[in-house]
């Protein structure tokens, strides 16, 4: 996030879904709106002029209390396609020219990550002598959607070899697909798409490695 503000002199940022404030209160920007119904940190040692919590969910804020636009967008809410679907069709209305959305946790790292809630991978976890609490649900779900519905928007979806802690995330900016080919797929094959079905799509996600993925996005994206 701070790679991509520095490089492109982004000001305005909005994390929707913050939890402990581990990202959004690393992110060097200097507007910053945070969006969580369940805020796990005191935000008032945070706030000020410039940086405002919106303790609410993202359905409230965007339809109530937003009231700006965005340079730069993270997208890591509510881990359901119809939740973060809906954020970023939300997103979009008030992402500037030359802006940037991230979505996070669109590639589930394994079967139990998928599943509906995070109570049933926890659940399904334990049930198979393993922990963990990773849950990406079906917002993978997103990404063929984006693809087939979307031929205005680009993206990448950046993952590091190098690192394997490092999660895979989508970064979109507003740019034509000169190579727009919808999978044949409408909106309810994508709806029941499950995690075996990942290797059928895995060409729509435009993987690249992290360095690769920001070169392009910094190519493409022109400064505010
Ligand atoms: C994975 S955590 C966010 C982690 C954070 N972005 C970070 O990088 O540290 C997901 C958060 O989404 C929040 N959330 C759940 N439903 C939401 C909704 N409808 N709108 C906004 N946030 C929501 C949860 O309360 C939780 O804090």
């Amino acid at each position: 996030m701070n790679k991509i503000a520095k490089h492109l002199g982004f000001t305005d940022y909005l994390e929707v879904g913050v939890q402990g404030g581990v990202t959004f209160n690393a992110v060097d920007i200097s507007h910053r709106d945070a969006v969580d119904p369940n805020f796990l940190f005191e935000t008032s040692e945070f706030e000020r002029e410039t940086v405002r919590f919106f303790q609410m969910p993202s359905d409230e804020f965007f339809s109530r209390h937003c009231d700006k636009t965005y340079d730069l967008i993270f997208l890591d809410g509510l881990h359901t396609f119809t939740q973060c679907f809906r954020d970023f069709c939300a997103a979009l209305q008030v992402l500037r020219e030359g802006g940037v959305i991230v979505i996070d946790d669109t590639v589930p790292g394994d079967l139990f990550s998928s599943l509906a809630t995070q109570d049933l991978a926890i659940a399904a976890r334990e049930a198979h002598g393993l922990t963990g609490r990773a849950w990406t649900g079906d917002v993978f779900k997103v990404i063929p959607t984006i693809h087939n519905y979307f031929p205005n928007l680009s993206y990448v979806t950046l993952r590091n070899p190098d690192n394997p802690m490092y999660k895979p995330n989508t970064v979109l900016w507003r740019g034509q697909r000169a190579d727009f080919h919808p999978a044949d797929m409408d909106l309810k094959d994508i709806e029941s798409l499950g995690y075996f079905d990942l290797p059928l799509i895995e060409n729509l996600f435009n993987y690249m490695d992290y360095e690769d993925g920001l070169s392009l996005l910094f190519d493409s994206v022109t400064k505010p």
